[in-house]
This record gives C-alpha cells, structure tokens and sequence, in this order.
C-alpha cells in the first residue's frame, strides 16, 4: 500500500513538473516565436565587417495573446565569430545548465538580443573600447557578449539565426532579467 501510493505520487509530480520544464524551452520558430526578416543592408555590412558588430533593424510582429497584433521597429546586435572561437569565449552556453534548444552560431554569425541581462535597458557598442556597455547601471560586455563588468548576472543572450532562400532571419526571445541561466519570459518585446 505505502509503495502503491510512493508511486502515484511520483506519477502525479511527474505530470506537474513536465509543463514546467516544457515552459522553459522555446518553440522556436514554430510556435510562439516567429522567425522575423533581417534588413539586408545591414545584413550585408556584418557579413563585410571583421571585427566590429553590426546593429541589424527589422520588424517584429508581436503577438501577445491580449492584445491584437503589433508591427514594432527592433534590432540585434550581430557579430562574425566561429564555433570553436564562441565556444571557448562563451563556454557556459554550452554546458548543460546554460546549452540553448538552437545553435548559438549560425552561418559565422552570433546575434544577440539588444536588451540588457541585468535589468532590461538597451546597450550600445563603444568602438573605441570594443566593448558592449549599458547606460544604465554600467554592465559591460566583450565582443563575444561576454559579461566583463557591472551587475549583470550573465552574458548577452544569443537569438535563433537562419537563412531561408538567401534572407536572413532572426527569433526575437526575451530572457528573464538578472539571473544567471536563462528562462524565456515572452516572445514579444
Ligand atoms: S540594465 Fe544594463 S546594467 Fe542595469
């Protein structure tokens, strides 16, 4: 009898607990999240550039179940890198807590969300100091978007990237702020 109950009970917080994990896993592509055309310009400049990141602009047609459907201006951060060289720069994406459900380099190329990890504002790129830095309470980021210095509890937050008939795609996601791993909080900005 305690053993038969032993056993419902895992049963039942099995079934809980699937959802929960579910909900941290992005559908990428297919389900909330959409794939978004990149401006080609742009696209083209990070192609061409070596060691600068490119700021790419496109459209994101937000679809929160609330409110009717939105076309928003938005931007990525893209940067040229290679898989060996991300993995060695950013090895905590590629563990088992901090691995994402995409490729994280795609094509040669990085695109990384342009909210801050910490708590939400928008970065820019310092040329001059080839970092990533956020106006708001200092965070910095190297080239590779990895976190350097500030109250940022992680690095930046690499998109989905893809090409599809020769134009390149990104998936907007909006991590939680201020923790170290990341759980997906919307796919609207
Ligand atoms: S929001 Fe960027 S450092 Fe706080």
């Amino acid at each position: 009898m305690a053993n038969a109950t032993l056993a419902i009970g895992g049963a039942i917080s099995l079934v809980l607990a699937i959802p929960i994990v579910g909900s941290l896993i992005p559908d990428v592509g297919a389900g909330s999240g959409t794939w978004s055309p990149l401006d080609q310009t742009e696209w083209k400049q990070l192609q061409a550039s070596t060691n600068t990141p490119v700021k790419i602009h496109f459209t994101l047609k937000s679809k929160d179940a609330y409110l009717p459907e939105q076309n928003l201006p938005e931007a990525v951060w893209g940067i040229k890198t290679s898989p060996a060289k991300f993995m060695q720069e950013r090895p905590n994406l590629y563990t088992p807590s901090g691995k994402l459900p995409y490729a994280v380099v795609t094509l040669g190329f990085t695109i990384f969300s342009p909210i801050c990890p910490h708590l939400g504002c928008r970065y820019n790129y310092d040329a001059a100091a080839k970092i990533f830095a956020c106006p708001c309470h200092g965070s910095q980021f190297d080239y590779d978007g990895k976190h350097i210095a500030g109250p940022a509890a992680r690095g930046l937050d690499p998109l989905p990237l893809r090409e599809q008939n020769g134009q390149a795609e990104v998936t907007w996601i909006r991590y939680q702020p201020t923790i170290p791993n990341r759980i997906v909080v919307s796919y609207s900005n």
